[in-house]
Formats: structure tokens, sequence, C-alpha cells
């Protein structure tokens, strides 16, 4: 079975109604707004300096400190304030005021206060607007922090936890006199919930492949059914075998690790569906969680296997977005459906030149058995539509062109509806998952055309991610469908205000954004 483990940098995160200036912490966290270059010094911010003696201003100064977006700037105190230091964040100009921008600059406090060794943190309110709410603001301020000081601790060696960073922020109190604690602590548990949700993602996607097999996955996901009231049901080879999903089983027949595939069942509470709610929307969420892709016959590089341990995130992603419906109280019906699988070698696994018959009865001819994603999702998207969908949102780790085309921190976003795409894009915006709208290029669909079975499983190079994007649109039952293509964005290369180098759990904050609004 599972352990039950959660990455280390779990942080409590509460609300208290008083004057932060006068609580006695490790830390406090100011924010500092820009006005034409210079950091404008609010009524609070004056105080403190007042109390330093005029320090602060001098400090800022000297070290160029203008309250800029993400930058920050810790002061020690020296006992003149209740706080043993003070650290400052800028949030930038207030008419461009974003949740990003909050949740960065909570980020990139909450890493300054770890680094200054800080367990005990108190923290004013982030600034808000008309556009962003005091609870959205809380909410993201929360979110930042919890991102910020995820840490994914679990293989380091007993005594080497110090290695890892100096000391943990252990608990973070923002205090406000006048928010009412109602409203504070509902997004505050909003923010926990959509980070804890990431969180779950990023553990399973830093797992090593020989921990995290495909039915590891399937107990993680029948774990998480149990906690937040999800119907889960796991399929194995011989149930794969029986209803005819041929691709999905093809690219595990070479593991010893047989492939599994994960539905679950998410149901909204009868009073959290709105009035009027139309019950019989179901979206369907779909991920690639291949636990490892040595490309197979087809094999990769030495670097190109690299970080293959990762090409499970569209899984992780979905089953960190269904760890938190609950939570979030998501007002629609969702179903998921995890294509888990290890693409290997031995004396049984495919090879190029094969033809398998997929789920719905399609022929696909395999000419790099490394274009398994695709693969395996032909199988899990005609699934989720038999169960039900209405519409379709598959998320994975597709293709190396995406990561050309885009760079790395972008997702290539494909769907065959406008309404869906818009909805999405604007769900990534608000969630600050950078995401950018890609063509589904008819004529191209000419060069998946298959010659000895229905449909090619690669188009060539030109246009890798547009073509693995027509391939999966054959299996989307002519429901409106939007595919994520995360390969640039699962991975931090390096570490931020979001979070440290490793697995970025995307997808899981615009998914729980998409639904919690009902995909509105
Ligand atoms: N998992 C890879 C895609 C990938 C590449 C993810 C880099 C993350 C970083 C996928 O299975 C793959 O191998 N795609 C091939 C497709 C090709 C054979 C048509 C690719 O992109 O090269
Ligand atoms: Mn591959
Ligand atoms: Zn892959």
């Amino acid at each position: 079975m599972v352990s039950g483990h959660r990455g280390g940098g779990v942080v409590e995160i509460a609300f208290k109604v008083g004057v932060a200036q006068e609580d006695v912490a490790d830390g406090l966290i100011v924010p500092v707004a820009q006005e034409e270059g210079q950091a404008r010094w609010a009524r609070a911010t004056a105080g403190i300096n007042d109390a330093l003696g005029g320090e602060v201003a001098r400090l800022a100064a000297d070290a160029r400190f203008v309250g800029a977006k993400g930058a920050t700037l810790t002061i020690p105190t020296l006992g003149k304030m209740a706080a043993r230091r003070v650290v400052l964040t800028g949030v930038g100009s207030s008419p461009g005021l974003t949740a990003e921008t909050i949740r960065r600059a909570w980020g990139a406090a909450a890493v300054a206060a770890r680094e200054a060794g800080a367990e005990s943190v108190v923290s004013m309110l982030p600034p808000s607007d008309q556009r962003v709410t005091q609870a959205a603001a809380l909410a993201a301020a929360a979110e930042g922090v919890h991102l910020a000081l995820y840490q994914f601790a679990r293989h380091h060696g007993a005594g080497h936890e110090a290695k890892l960073t100096p000391k943990s922020v252990e608990s973070v109190r923002f205090i406000d006199s006048e928010m009412e604690a109602d409203k504070a602590e509902e997004a505050l548990s909003r923010g926990a919930a959509m980070a804890a949700g990431v969180a779950l993602a990023r553990d399973l996607a830093n797992e090593p492949a020989s921990v995290l097999t495909p039915h590891v996955m399937a107990d993680y996901a029948l774990r998480v059914g149990e906690e937040s009231g999800l119907e889960v049901e796991v399929l194995g080879p011989a149930e794969l075998e029986a209803m005819g999903a041929g691709a999905i089983l093809a690219v595990g027949r070479g593991s010893v690790n047989e492939p599994r595939l994960i539905r679950m069942r998410y149901q909204p509470a009868d009073d959290t569906r709105g009035a009027g709610a139309e019950t019989t929307r179901r979206v369907g969420l779909v991920g690639k969680c291949i636990t490892f892709d040595t490309g197979g016959y087809s094999i990769k590089t030495y670097d190109g296997m690299l970080e293959m341990k990762g090409d499970m995130a569209g899984g992780a992603a979905v089953l960190g977005a269904m760890s938190a419906l609950r939570a979030i109280g998501c007002p629609v019906a969702v179903d998921a459906t995890i294509c888990a699988a290890e693409n290997m070698i031995s004396g049984e696994a495919m090879r190029p030149g094969d033809v398998l018959t997929a789920l719905n009865g399609v022929t696909i001819e395999v000419l790099s058995t490394d274009a398994e994603g695709r693969l395996v999702l032909a199988d899990g998207l005609v699934d989720a539509a038999r169960r039900g969908a209405t519409e379709l949102i598959d998320l994975a780790t597709l293709t190396g062109a995406a990561v050309v085309a885009l760079g790395e921190g972008t997702t290539a976003l494909f769907a065959s509806d406008d309404g869906l795409a818009d909805k999405l894009l604007s769900a990534a915006e608000a969630a600050g998952e950078r995401t950018w709208r890609m063509p589904l290029i008819d004529e191209l669909n000419e060069k998946i055309n298959g010659m000895v079975g229905d449909v090619k499983n690669t188009g060539g190079r030109y246009g890798g991610a547009v073509t693995a994007a027509l391939f999966l649109q054959r299996f989307s039952e002519d429901l409106p469908w939007a595919h994520l293509d995360i390969a640039g964005s699962a991975r931090f290369e390096k570490g931020s205000a979001a979070g440290p180098k490793g697995a970025s759990g995307v997808g899981v904050r615009t998914l729980l954004t998409y639904l919690s609004d009902g995909g509105a």
C-alpha cells in the first residue's frame, strides 16, 4: 500500500483579529507598493519605519528596494518591535494588481523568512481592490506561501534534512483588525485546498518511477477517493483486454509493472449545486500517466530520458485536482480517467509497425513507440466519453514539440470548442499558469492518416504538437474537447517563489479554477 507521506514544508496558516505589528513572532510580512518607480510607504509601513528610527527607508534606499513585484527586503528589528525581523515584499503598482502578483509576493516573502531562519511568521493582509477582492487576495497570499514552501524531502537520508533548508517556516498568521474572521478563514481554507492539490501532484511527479508504478498510482487514487468521498474503480490488464482497450495495453506490455486505467467520479453534494444547475453536465478529465517513458524500442537518448519519471504529470494533475473538489465545493459533476502505464522494452513490448485497436475500434499504426502518450489517451478519452462526459479535458506531457514552440513554463492549449478554450484560458490566467492556445490545423490531418491502419501515431517532426493534438481529437467522440500539453510546464527548471526545482503541479489550479465556478 502507499505510505502516508507528504513532502516537507507543510505550514500552518491562520487568521487572527488584531494588529500585526503587535504580535510576537520571528518575522512580520509587510507589503510595499510601488508608485512612479518609488516605494510608497503606507501608514503601517511608515509606523514601522518610525519604530526603527527611519532605518527602513534608508536600508530600502541602499538596497534599491522600491516595492517592485517579486522583490523582498529583510530587516532585523533588534528588539525595537514585537517581530524580530520585518520582511518587506514588493507588490508593484496598484493599478496592475492581480491575484498572481499577490501569490508571488507572499511566496517570495515566505522564502525570505525561511532563509532568515524564521519559524513563526505574522503577516499584514495583502492589498485588494475592486477586481481582486479581500477574500481573493487572502486566498492567493495563502496559496503563494504554501506553494513556495513546498519541499519534496522524502528521500533524503536520516540526518540530511538540515541540508535542504536552514529551517522551515512553521506557521503564518495573517492579522487584521477589520476583516471578518469567517470570511478570512474561508479564504485561507480555499487557498490551502488548492495548494494541497498541487502538493499532491508535485509529490507524485517527483517520486522515482521505481516507487510510483501504475498500481501505486491506483492506490493513491483509491486513498484520495476514500478521503474525499469519490467513487474509484481500477481496471487492470484483464479488464482492459475484455473491453478492448488495445492501445493502453500495448503501451504497458513491455513492463513488469502492468497498466491501470483509473476511473474516479465526483458528484457534488446537493447544496453545492447552484439553483438551476445543469444536472446532466459532467466534465471528463483525462490524464496521461506514463510512470516512466524510455521511448520503448524507439528508445530515447540519455538526455531525452533524464526526466521521464515526470511523464505522469498529467495524471498527477488530474488526481491533485480531484483531491480538492470536495474542499472547494465544486458545483459540477467531474469524472476522471487516469491512463497509467510504463513505457519499457522487453520481449513482449510493442514494436514500430504494429497495429493496435483502440477502445472505439479505430486501428492505430505505431510508427514510433515513443509516441505512447497519445495511445494511452486514445483509450482514456473514449472511456471517459462512454461514461457520460459532456465535455473532455485532457492533460499530458505529450510532445517535445510543444516545448520547442513555447519554451519552458508555458502550457499549450488545443481545443475543438472556442467557448471551452476561452474559459480554460481565463481560468489559467487567474491561476497564474501561463497557457497559450495553439491551432488544430485541419490540413495537417493528412500527415496522420494511416496506410495500414486508420491513423498513424506520429506525423513527423514538423508541427509535432499539432499532429499529436489532431490524433487525440480523433478519439474525442465529437464532444467539446480541450487538450493541455504540459510537456514544457510540468517541471520548474529552477526554484522560484512559485516553488522549488522539480515537479510544478501545473494544471491543478487551472482545473480547479475552471471547475469551481462550474466552468461558467
Ligand atoms: N513524454 C514525451 C514528451 C516529452 C518530451 C515530455 C520532453 C516532456 C519533455 C512523449 O512521450 C514523446 O516521447 N513524444 C515524442 C513524440 C514523437 C515520437 C512523435 C517527442 O515529442 O519527441
Ligand atoms: Mn514518449
Ligand atoms: Zn511520454
